[in-house]
């Protein structure tokens, strides 16, 4: 006994004596900045050099000689991708890396509820920290510009006001697990089609208004630590190395001291990857013959060819330093956190939030005739239709391709939650993309049928006619040409036949209920003959949990569009402006593309052309009802340094409890430059149960009025009228208020 607690003792004694060496950068209690700069003194050339490039697909070496551990990306956004080989995007074949799959980013930012975003970016940063990645590759927030673009799926609306409230807590929620978020892709990656070789050119207005501020609120609110140049070009130079977007403004102007990651295989130029800002290089595509069968990794852009540079003199080593400094700040936030929690992955938490996230964010379009939800007390058999009943959705897409623990169709969560109440029936109704396999991922789904497509509608008809309720469930997928990365839709309405599908089940049967599911606007052209429709996302894991929850009524959809629905291609500005795909250059494989729209996106350029879209900005039903009372302000003048208080009562005058989407929009009723005819600058979600009323105050100050001067480069609120608008959507104004700014 004595013995022990001698050496016990000694132990602790060495203990502490060691406490004291402890080099600064190795000593958690350290600031932060004393760690970094004690790190990069102790720090060699080649060790810095190999520190701000990949070495393999996902990582980065750290600096082993120093127990400075690497850095590990994952996808993103939606969910923790599956492991890679070291060199391959085949699969590296891990029995324990299925994960749970997060409705899509649109689906998050159409519950307009900033909490959710919170708790989403918690639970998928657990899911990383115990995968043990030190980045996760998300959020996106690009606008939506185009309902074409294939990756608008990934991002949160048209919106820059929205997806800037839902981007901040999402980041917090994925870093308080030591997980670094990185929001991409920085910036104006706004279709697919040529990304690589699009060359934007769009006035500062429009960049400042609408295209950076969810990655200024994500860096200056959220304290993004990394974030991802996009692949295409800006003023003639690739995002990945841009002087305006990475050192002016995001460095400079925003004062952003993260990680500038490159989007794989973005970087294309050492001298403007090393002058321009960027900080981490991933993804670069060596020949493979000349350069790359066995040390790919050194030919990248920010290894061999800097180091040489520097070597013979050419550079100095400011810049690389710089770099360094931001690669090991975002160790010492994340893997070098002592503190950081353990995390956990497809945990029933987990699967929870996954499904409530999804729950708010499903919208209800369309309730003619009350048709939903639907009543179980009439209603005993119910047919299902459509491809999209059945084809897992977590497959496919692009980089955010998941492998998960499982994915509820909406075919299976039905039949789960009307057993015993009700008898489903399915019929295919058309073929869409029968294959299931995304980068060695497969579904396991035999989705082949050989029957043709009148075979498929006759059978789809007689099962509508022998039900008393007919949900079809169609919309896109993930393959190329849908909702996928690399690839833009050709056209705005559904693919596959699915208007004659649809337009025949409202024949058959007037209890129809369409689901659309989709990250993208589609068109409608049966939208009068069918009285139910339901925009449905992507909604991972629990879709069709969530979905049958809406659709009986279990849960009151409370979702609201976070983009436009447009009656047609040409009421969309850039289409109507021919401004989409841009225009080739005779001489290089460059497409300029010019915003010609300029700040007029989505319901921006509908408010100035007076165009009434299929589905407004901000709409969404609700099993209840609502009502609105007299908007009223704390006073009508506010000053540039102060702020006033617009305040409205919402009452539930339905018989269920609902939640209702307050919004709040800003009018600048004379100004000396073309503004939109309304802005988004608050909203608030509110919870009512039948005959309670709530009052919901937003306030209003000099950012809610002002509009990016470019010529002077500031923003500006210039004085004079202006309107508040308390309304349910972008078209759906229920009061307003007059005020002036002094
Ligand atoms: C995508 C990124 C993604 C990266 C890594 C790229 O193709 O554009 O969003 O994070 O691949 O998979």
């Amino acid at each position: 006994m004595k013995k022990m607690a001698l050496a016990c003792v000694a132990g602790l004694a060495l203990f502490s004596v060691q406490a004291q060496q402890l080099p600064v950068y190795l000593d958690g209690n350290q600031p932060i900045e004393s760690r970094v700069e004690d790190a990069l003194s102790r720090m060699t050339l080649q060790e810095k050099i190999a520190m701000i490039h990949a070495q393999s697909k996902f990582s980065s070496p750290g600096v082993p000689r120093l127990g400075i551990p690497e850095v590990w990306c994952t996808d993103g956004p939606h969910g923790i991708r599956p492991e890679v080989l070291w060199d391959e995007w085949n699969q590296a074949g891990w029995t324990n890396d299925s994960c749970v799959a997060f409705p899509a980013l649109t689906c998050l930012a159409a519950t307009w509820n900033p909490d959710m975003a919170l708790l989403y970016g918690k639970s998928i940063g657990e899911e990383a920290r115990y995968r043990n990645k030190s980045i996760l590759l998300g959020p996106g927030v690009n606008i939506y510009r185009t309902p074409l673009n294939g990756r608008n799926f990934e991002y949160m609306g048209e919106d820059p006001y929205l997806s800037s409230k839902m981007v901040v807590p999402y980041v917090r929620g994925v870093q308080s697990n030591g997980v670094a978020a990185c929001v991409k892709h920085f910036a104006l990656n706004n279709n697919e089609i040529n990304r690589h070789t699009s060359n934007v050119i769009v006035d500062d207005r429009a960049l400042y208004e609408i295209y950076l501020p969810a990655f200024k609120a994500a860096v200056q609110e959220g304290h993004a630590w990394s974030i991802m140049g996009s692949y295409n070009l800006y003023k003639n130079q690739h995002c990945c190395h841009n002087e305006y977007l990475l050192n002016d403004i995001l460095k400079g102007e925003w004062g952003f001291d993260g990680v500038v990651v490159s989007d794989w295989g973005g970087a294309h130029d050492t001298d403007e990857a090393i002058s321009n800002g960027l900080d981490l290089e991933f993804g670069s595509w060596t020949n493979g013959l000349s350069s790359g069968t066995s040390n790919a990794y050194d030919n990248y852009y920010l290894a061999y060819p800097y180091l040489q540079r520097i070597k013979s003199g050419k550079v100095g080593t400011a810049e690389l330093d710089d770099k360094v400094r931001r690669v090991l700040r975002l160790i010492f936030r994340t893997t070098m956190d002592r503190n950081r929690p353990f995390g956990s992955i497809g945990s029933p938490e987990h699967f929870d939030a996954s499904r409530h996230i999804a729950e708010e964010g499903i919208v209800l379009l369309q309730n003619r005739n009350n048709v939903l939800p639907l009543d179980l007390n009439k209603v005993k058999k119910v047919a299902v239709i459509g491809e999209n009943a059945i084809k897992m959705m977590t497959v496919g897409g692009g980089s955010s391709s998941l492998k998960v623990k499982y994915e509820i169709s909406p075919l299976d969560g039905l039949r789960h939650r009307l057993a015993g109440q009700a008898e489903v029936v399915y019929a295919r109704g058309y073929v869409g993309d029968a294959s299931g396999e995304y980068n060695g991922v497969v579904t396991g789904q035999d989705l082949s049928d050989n029957r043709s497509a009148e075979e498929l509608l006759a059978e789809a008809v007689d099962v509508a006619r022998s039900c008393d309720y007919v949900i079809f469930f169609g919309g896109l997928n993930k393959s190329a040409g849908q909702d996928c990365e690399d690839s833009d839709r050709q056209a705005l309405g559904l693919p596959y036949g699915q208007d004659k599908v649809i337009e025949a089940l409202a024949k058959a049967n007037k209890n129809l209920v369409v689901v659309n599911i989709s990250g993208n606007a589609v068109a409608m052209p049966w939208v009068d003959e069918v009285p139910g429709i339901i925009q449905g996302w992507f909604l991972g894991s629990e879709a069709g949990n969530a979905l049958a929850a809406v659709i009986v009524g279990d849960v009151n959809p409370s979702g609201r569009l976070p983009f436009t629905f447009p009656t047609s291609l040409e009421n969309v500005g850039c289409h109507r402006m021919d401004a989409y795909p841009g225009v080739k250059r005779a001489s290089e494989n460059i497409w300029d593309i010019t915003y010609k729209e300029g700040i007029f996106v989505g319901y921006r350029w509908s408010d100035k052309e007076k165009l009434q879209p299929l589905f407004p900005f901000g709409h969404g039903l609700s099993y209840t009802s609502f009502s609105y009372g007299k908007a009223t302000l704390d006073r009508n003048e506010l000053s540039a340094s102060d702020s006033i208080h617009v305040t409205v009562p919402v009452t539930n005058t339905g018989s269920v409890a609902g939640a209702e989407v307050v919004q709040l929009y800003v009018r600048d009723v004379k100004s000396s430059v073309a503004r939109p005819l309304k802005e988004l600058k608050g909203f608030r979600k509110i919870q009512l149960a039948p005959g309670e009323t709530k009052s919901v105050t937003f306030t209003i100050d000099k950012s809610s009025l002002s509009y990016f001067d470019d010529k002077q480069h500031v923003w500006v609120a210039e004085p004079g009228k202006f309107e508040a608008l308390v309304a349910a959507s972008a078209t759906d104004i229920k009061s307003k208020v007059a005020f002036q700014l002094k």
